[in-house]
Order: C-alpha cells, then structure tokens, then sequence
C-alpha cells in the first residue's frame, strides 16, 4: 500500500499488521493497523512509529515522499511497544534533532530502550512548537491509557492525532472513516472502547470536557490504529461521551460455561424470563466467545446473568478469566446475579457473586444452584430470576444506579 496524504503535506505512513489476532488478551479478528504520519513542512517531523518488525514497512512508505534521513524531529504520542517498538532501529536511520514527548514518556522510553542520550525535549500540555507553516500544539492525556500518552495538534491543519484513543483494531486498504462500512467501523470503535478504555471513563469524560473547553477547531482525528475520523469527526467524540457515562440502555447479557449442559439449560430459562421482561439480551457461552466480544456487549448492558457449573469446589476457568477480565475493565452501573449447577458442593454461585460484588455490580438476587439436572420447576425459577432481573434493570430495584 502506498503511503496516503490525509491533508496537504501530511501523510499515513504507518503499517498494516493483517495477521494480527491476539492484542494481549482482546481478540483482533480483523488485525489492525499502526498509524504514523509524516509532516512536510520545514521541519519535517514523523509522528509515532511502528510495531518492531513493521520497521521496514514504515519506512518503504516515507522512502517514496522524502529520504527518512532527512527527518528532523520525532514525535512520541505514546511509548507502548506497538508504537515505539522499532524507535531505536528509527532514531538510528534519522538521527533526529529532537525526540518530543511528555515527562512519563521520557521515563517510558529511558525504561524501555534505555538511551540516555537521545535528544529527547519534554513537553506538557499548553506547549506548541513550530515546523515552520504549521504549529504543534501538546496536549497530554495521562492515563489515556498509559501515563505517557498525549495527543498532538496541528491547528493549521484542523488535525488532532489522537494516539490510541478514538482508534480501532482492524486492519484495511481504506485509511478514511467514510471508505468503509459504517456499522463495521462503529462496532470495532466499541469493541477497542469497552477492552481498553473502559476503566478510564471518567477520565474520558474529564478530556472530552477539556477538548471543549480548549475550542478546537478538528477536521480530522486520527488515532494511532485504525480509520482516520473525516466524514464527521465530531461522530466519535459523541460515542466517546456515550461510552463513558456508561448508562444502562435496558439490555441484558447472560454468560454462562457448562459441564454437562444443565447451566446452559438454566441459561436459556433466565433469557426468556428476560425477554417475557421486556428486555433485549445477548447470550454468549463461553466455550464458544472470546471474552473480548463479551465485554463489547458488557457496554451497552445495564444487567449482567452469568452462570457457571460447580468444578472441583470453584467456578469453571472460563468464568473465571470471563471475571478476571472485566474486573480490571471496572464496568459500572451494572446489576447482577448468577447461576449454575453442581453435583455434591455447589460453590459457584457463591463465588461468581462476591466477584461481582467487588467489581460494585448491585446483586439483585441470591442466584440460583441447581443440584446435576434442572428439573421443570428448576427451570420455572430460572425464568422468574429473569423476570427479577428484567424489573430491576427498569428500574423496579437498584435506586441510585443509572439506569434508564
Ligand atoms: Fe496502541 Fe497503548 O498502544
């Protein structure tokens, strides 16, 4: 693929990683992309790098607009790897005049790379520096999602490159929001959301305040994976908001891992107690979803059924990584209970209960255990618990929760 100018002078040089399936522990079905741009001007200056291995890639692309030794300032927007991992292999090829970053982002790269004597310039938010025709202004976005990240901004050219925020993991031959299909490239911003930037919503909340406050004039946002925002870049600041007030939209997603089916029976008895509840529910077995897709799901629900058999005193391990995973995510306003079967001791239910009490879920119910196989009024309860489960998600228990 050719390297692409998104704006007069300014250029997608990045690399697109189509084999790409595992992103520590999300699955990227679709792979992804590292977006990196050149700016001519000046000062020519090269915003991020790429993935180490992807070296080559990124710079074949900037060979075919300027010699990359020619290159005078290096911006790190944000030193995770995927990113900064062919730095090094860079700086030694550009051997630039300045390497600009944030404080955390010196510290990331003294820790990762260990090079003291790159000619790293720290910069905060307020700061700007000149390429000649244009300006770069810093904007830092600590914790969005690393301590080191910020975000750099080109009024001349109404362009915010955004990092990793506002981006998306899939990888495509279009580099532009209005080139692909709008249902894909929603549900793939969600997805990226709800797996990396769910447990800083309300510092997402502060930033999208911030950004407002600072009256930025943006054509185009273009984060550091995935499709550049120009159709209508104020669409994705609008999701971001959504996202990040995390409020209920009435729906349900039940989760269960089964032994010999009886969870799953009871499973599909507490959905059509939902839905005799009037509430829209997903149901995801785990045997079967990737705990990401299930937490892209957590986003938009307000209750969450999941339900377990009994195994060897504890829970199965698949919702044990299922919890595991979306501890560290913090859903919030969400309501709870749980299921499952067991043969002799039936722990299950007790513990997939105190996890979801410690991610502050409101347990609505002490959850259900059927011993082996559920019988017909097993099952009768597993649609009542769903009946419970569907009025309190409207607001019939759980006052002082959002919920709508
Ligand atoms: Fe795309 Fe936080 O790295």
């Amino acid at each position: 693929m050719p390297p692409v100018e998104i704006s007069k002078d300014v250029y997608w040089v990045g690399a697109v990683d189509w084999n790409l399936r595992d992103f520590h522990g999300y699955s990227v079905d679709r792979g992804s992309t590292y977006n990196a741009f050149l700016v001519k001007d000046r000062k020519i200056t090269l915003f991020d790098t790429v993935k180490q291995g992807f070296k080559a890639e990124l710079l074949h692309r900037i060979h075919r607009i300027i010699d990359p030794s020619t290159i005078d300032y290096l911006v790190v927007n944000h030193v995770e790897m995927d990113h900064s991992g062919s730095l090094p292999e860079l700086v030694e090829v550009v051997k630039p005049e300045r390497i600009f970053c944030s404080g955390a982002g010196k510290k990331g790269l003294l820790a990762h790379f260990h090079q003291e004597n790159w000619p790293y310039e720290v910069v905060k938010t307020g700061d700007s520096i000149s390429l000649g025709r244009r300006t770069v202004q810093f904007i830092e976005t600590r914790m969005l999602h690393w301590p080191d990240s910020m975000f750099s901004y080109i009024p001349e050219d109404r362009l915010l490159i955004s990092s990793d925020a506002f981006g998306q993991h899939w990888a495509t031959t279009e580099r532009f929001d209005d080139e692909v299909d709008q249902a894909l490239l929603l549900g793939h911003a969600a997805k990226y959301y709800a797996n990396i930037l769910l447990p800083y919503s309300n510092l997402v909340q502060k930033l999208l305040s911030q950004v407002k406050e600072m009256d930025l004039k943006v054509d185009m946002i273009a984060p550091d994976h995935g499709l550049i925002w120009r159709g209508n870049p104020g669409r994705i600041l609008e999701c971001y908001d959504e996202w990040s007030q995390q409020r209920s939209k009435g729906r349900a997603v039940v989760a269960y891992d089964t032994m010999w089916h009886s969870t799953e029976m009871m499973a599909r008895a507490i959905l059509d107690g939902l839905v005799e509840g009037g509430v829209g529910v997903e149901l995801f077995d785990l045997a079967t979803n990737h705990r990401s897709d299930i937490m892209t799901a957590v986003l938009d629900a307000g209750a969450l059924v999941l339900g377990s058999s009994t195994l060897n005193n504890g829970m199965l391990p698949r919702m044990a990584d299922l919890l595991h995973y979306m501890k560290g995510l913090r859903p919030a306003n969400k309501i709870g209970a749980a299921f499952g079967s067991y043969g002799w001791s039936g722990e299950a239910v007790r513990l997939i209960n105190a996890t979801m009490e410690e991610i502050k879920f409101e347990v609505v119910d002490p959850g259900i255990s059927v011993q082996y196989v559920p019988a017909e009024d097993d099952l009768q309860k597993c649609v009542e618990l769903g009946h419970k489960v569907a009025h309190a998600l409207k607001g019939g228990s759980g006052e002082g929760q959002q919920l709508e």
